[in-house]
């Protein structure tokens, strides 16, 4: 195996040993990080005057030559390599010889690999940022399309108060626009530079740190080198960002997995997102809100996988934290993945807005509002609520709703009832007399704000 060490050692590594300790087949994903922290530690040690201008170029151009034939799959990241880092160096003294050798100076894999982790995962945020971004305009335009379309609220999953299909995507909206600022606030904390913390003491050689800081793009170098090397939070911090954005679609998968069954129908899927069954030819499976549901569970594992293996960790590098990546790696494609299905779900989803409007009204969720009608008439909400509580028990045993009860049923219960009683309780007026700040009949101002946000963020 080619090394980057072996100076003190007389035998050579047992081939298990080898093997256990490679992380060359999953570390490779942090190639394009590691050329970019290596060309700015080489420029950085060329201005100091650390490496000479031609050692310097030598170093660009062949850091360089192997991202391009890297690029263009001239040159494969595989090979008897103990990870990435060792790939890129070897690499770079077979092309340029002597001088790749220096690229080293004045650091250690332990800052390399912090840089490169950071800035992977930083790329990574951006990425999730512009998926939730586009997430959220679907979820917008749902809600601007359906700002008539009544329904029920829900609470115990019983039919509680009527609302529309845009307060219940907007509660949606909400969940995103929270796991988007989540996001900006994790990348805001993680952008510190490593590079220049060497092994952990940092270096006798006079780096600039501000300038490989500022070459890479981050806001400042880190304070305390020990914490450089040794500092794993901002991954734990994205994966907890992952886990709760998982929370959020699999709580959306669920309600669409419930309101796509025969028994509500609700909304119908697209053609193609939808699944059939190899011996029920009648079956059309909502299998990917239930993948997506599923997979959540996967994402926690890796928060949860983080957080053990960060546990009592003494400083400063340990190579437990080696740990850190190929469980994140697969959150991040996981979670991507899911964002990106639920974005073309949604968006190629068609709601059924009668069978919503015919349900929220035979569900009594209009009841609430029955005896808000009493109070209004002078009747103490809670002789009101008796009121209405009888009612809905008449209606169940005539078998209508409360929109069909006669008005001479609403009279033997109460001399205050009359045949206004109908209009206060339709759908419409439920929800346009919601006009508490959030309530379902502040929707124009609601998706105003939505908007404003979206177009702040694109
Ligand atoms: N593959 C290692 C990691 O991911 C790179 C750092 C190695 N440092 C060391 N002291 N062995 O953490």
């Amino acid at each position: 195996m080619a090394q980057l060490w072996g100076g003190r050692f007389t035998k050579q590594t047992d081939e298990l040993v080898n093997e256990f300790n490679a992380s060359l087949k999953f570390d490779r994903r942090l190639f394009e990080q590691d050329i970019r922290g290596s060309l700015a530690h080489a420029a950085m040690l060329t201005a100091q005057g650390i490496l000479s201008e031609e050692e310097g170029a030598l170093i660009r151009d062949g850091l360089t030559r192997i991202r391009t034939a890297a690029e263009s799959g001239d040159l494969k990241i595989e090979g008897d390599y103990e990870d990435i880092h060792s790939f890129v160096e070897a690499n770079l003294i077979g092309l340029i010889g002597d001088a790749g050798k220096k690229l080293h100076t004045g650091r250690s894999r332990n800052d390399q690999v912090a840089v490169d982790m950071r800035l992977y995962i930083r790329d990574e945020i951006d990425e999730t940022k512009k998926l939730i971004a586009s997430l959220l305009g679907t979820v917008c335009r749902i809600m601007e399309e359906n700002t008539d379309t009544y329904m029920a609220g829900f609470t115990h999953l019983q039919k509680a108060q009527p609302v529309t299909l845009a307060h219940h995507f907007g509660a949606y909206f909400e969940m995103f626009r929270r796991d988007y600022e989540r996001l900006v606030s994790i990348r805001d904390r993680m952008n510190v530079c490593p590079l220049g913390s060497g092994a952990l003491a940092g270096t006798t050689y006079p780096l600039d740190r501000e300038m490989t800081a500022s070459l890479l793009d981050f806001d400042r170098p880190c304070e305390n080198s020990m914490d450089g090397v040794s500092d794993r939070d901002y991954v734990i911090e994205y994966l907890d960002a992952l886990s709760i954005i998982m929370m959020h679609l699999s709580r959306l998968s669920e309600e669409i997995i419930i309101w796509n069954s025969n028994e509500y129908r609700f909304v119908e899927l697209d053609d193609t997102y939808a699944t059939g069954s190899s011996i029920m030819p009648q079956k059309k499976n909502p299998d990917i809100a239930e993948l997506i549901r599923g997979k959540t569970g996967r994402v926690y594992g890796a928060l949860t996988s983080m957080l053990v293996t960060m546990k009592a960790l003494p400083l400063a590098y340990d190579k437990d934290m080696q740990e850190d990546k190929e469980m994140t790696f697969d959150a991040i494609d996981t979670t991507k993945g899911c964002i990106t299905l639920m974005t073309g779900m949604l968006g190629s989803m068609t709601f059924n807005k009668e069978r919503m409007e015919r349900s929220a009204q035979q569900g009594f969720s209009n009841a609430t509002d029955a005896a808000d009608y009493l109070v209004r008439k002078g009747v103490p909400f809670r002789d009101a609520h008796g009121m209405i509580g009888r009612l809905v028990l008449r209606c169940i045993s005539l078998g209508v709703s409360m929109d069909e009860l006669p008005l001479a049923e609403y009279r033997a219960e109460s001399e205050s009832f009359d045949e206004d009683i109908y209009q206060a309780i339709s759908l419409k007026s439920c929800v346009s007399k919601r006009l508490t700040k959030g309530a379902p009949g502040g929707m124009p101002a609601e998706i105003a704000g939505a908007k404003a946000f979206l177009s702040g963020i694109s």
